[in-house]
């Protein structure tokens, strides 16, 4: 295991990603980890992350100094790098002038940590601080025109600084550079990939859990999906699910998270047909955030309602990424970003959470999810709101126009798979704006609703930008809605980025 101290640089869960992609597996934690509890996690080597702050700035943060005697290899980047200097005591001077962008480092010499890399090379640089006199026992490496001492080591004792930073793409050979770290100085093995994280974590399932029960709620959304296969695989019947369909959810969902999970899979699950209950609810109802907390509130009472009638139930699965934990958990994140965990669970239940995919990214519990056997249209969903359909009928919820919606989507997705392009398009769906418009079919005039649809191509789901369909797709998918979908006379294609638009229109 590589540990990554987190000294809130905003390229710190790239180390992490790097490393792991290696096949060695990697943490990142809080700057604020004790030498003590880094001792126990056993690392093979630490890393010390950049991070937006001066050495010299009041409140910087600094790490636990213990961390220097423990005889662990160390490879300090940037701020990191600058901490190791001090130290040792070395020299830091800070400047005036940040240094960004692309630079040219030339070696000095060839420590292992350069391995098999030119002499000189691209590197990112991001920083105003320097250091400006390497410790006694420590060399300098590698020189740049503005920074003469750009990387720097004492071989003998394993520790390495690196002023730029080798986990951004725009370092010609970081990826090389963090490589030699991991396997030539730390000697790590490389034999961490997702079948033994399955074993791994199945052991401690199983320790934690004993022989008591566990709930879940299974929403059909990809974490939650992974995280009741794998508990699954883990305890078998010790598991419920309790999936509420409130009659939001598109075209054959619940039908078939049933049939995966329920059929395919063999699971306990308890399906809630809760969909009169949430359209009495939304009855009358236009404004989209008194929606939103209809259908929260009432989810909440529902799962109560259901998880109560069970007896003995001791733990509750959630499907919490190392995401989640890292952009609300550590104070040294720069962005931070509220994420909501399934479905908004209430905070008096009596129940011990297991949260076994927070050591995990995204694309790490798609490949999890595909090794545990879940169909891709599952592994592969993209983000669907809590809120469901509700929020993409606009104005008030009824079943006549929820239906326009859930027809006009599944022609849609029919069609962008159709097209192959449902892997390069982040979201991809139809809504109902609460209007009607004249038209003429066959000799009649028409007066009906009008679809709009909205595809987005996004990283994260913060900013989009409208996805350039291609025109005979479009047209395809229009001409389906109108001629398959009741009610339908006119189809309309978004082409807002957000900002200023959000993807979703309510
Ligand atoms: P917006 O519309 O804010 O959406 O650009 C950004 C992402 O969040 C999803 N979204 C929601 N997800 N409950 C959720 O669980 C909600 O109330 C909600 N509103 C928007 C949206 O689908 C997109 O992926």
């Amino acid at each position: 295991m590589i540990l990554v101290l987190d000294f809130g640089s905003q390229y710190n869960q790239l180390i992490t990603r790097r490393i792991r992609e290696f096949g060695v597996y990697s943490e990142l934690h809080s700057h604020k980890m004790t030498a003590e509890e880094i001792k126990k996690l056993n690392p093979k080597g630490i890393i010390l992350s950049g991070g937006p702050h001066s050495v010299y700035g009041e409140n910087s943060f600094r790490p636990d100094e213990g961390i220097f005697d423990l005889d662990i290899p160390i490879l300090g980047i940037c701020y990191g790098m600058q901490l190791m200097a001090l130290h040792y005591g070395g020299k830091v001077e800070r400047s005036k002038n940040r240094e960004y962008g692309k630079a040219l480092i030339d070696l000095e010499r060839q420590p292992v940590l350069f391995k098999d890399t030119p002499a000189s090379q691209t590197v990112w640089m991001s920083h105003g601080d320097k250091v400006t006199a390497v410790p006694e026992g420590f060399q300098v490496d590698a020189t740049s025109s503005s920074t003469p001492i750009a990387s720097m080591s004492n071989t003998n004792k394993k520790l390495y600084g690196v002023q730029f930073h080798p986990e951004v793409r725009h370092s010609e050979y970081g990826n090389d550079v963090l490589r030699n770290f991991v396997f030539h100085v730390c000697e790590s093995a490389g034999d961490w990939t997702i079948e033994n994280f399955i074993e791994q974590e199945m052991a401690n399932i199983r320790s934690k859990v004993g022989d008591k029960k566990v709930l879940c709620a299974l929403s059909g959304g990809v974490d939650s999906s992974v995280v009741a296969a794998l508990i699954h695989k883990a305890i078998g019947d010790q598991l419920t699910c309790i999936f509420v369909d409130h009659g939001l959810l598109r075209k054959n969902e619940a039908d078939d998270v049933m049939k995966v999970f329920a059929d395919d899979f063999h699971m306990n699950i308890i399906k809630i047909d809760a969909k009169d209950r949430f359209l009495s609810k939304l009855k009358g109802v236009d404004d989209p955030e008194k929606k939103r907390k209809i259908i929260g509130n009432e989810f909440i009472y529902v799962f109560d309602d259901e998880a109560a009638k069970l007896k003995d139930m001791d733990f509750l699965a959630q499907g919490t990424l190392y995401t989640d934990i890292i952009e609300s958990g550590t104070e040294t994140a720069q962005t931070i970003k509220s994420h909501h965990n399934v479905g908004g669970l209430p905070e008096d239940m009596q129940f011990e959470l297991i949260e076994p995919l927070n050591t995990l990214f995204k694309d790490e519990v798609r490949e999890l999810g595909t090794q545990l056997g879940i169909p891709d249209h599952i592994v592969w969903r993209q983000p669907f709101p809590g809120p469901g359909l509700a929020i993409r009928v606009l104005g008030e919820v009824t079943e006549e126009k929820l239906e326009m919606v859930r027809e006009s989507d599944a022609i849609l997705r029919e069609e962008i798979a159709l097209a192959g392009l449902d892997r390069d398009i982040w979201q991809y769906f139809t809504v109902l704006p609460n209007i009607r418009s004249v038209g003429v079919m066959g000799d009649a005039r028409t007066y009906d609703y009008t679809i709009g649809i909205r595809a987005v191509t996004s990283i994260d789901g913060m900013t989009s930008d409208w996805a350039r369909i291609p025109w005979d797709v479009l047209e395809k998918i229009s001409t389906r809605i109108v001629n398959e979908v009741d009610h339908i006379n006119r189809v309309v294609y978004d082409v807002t980025s957000k900002p200023p638009a959000t993807i979703e229109w309510e």
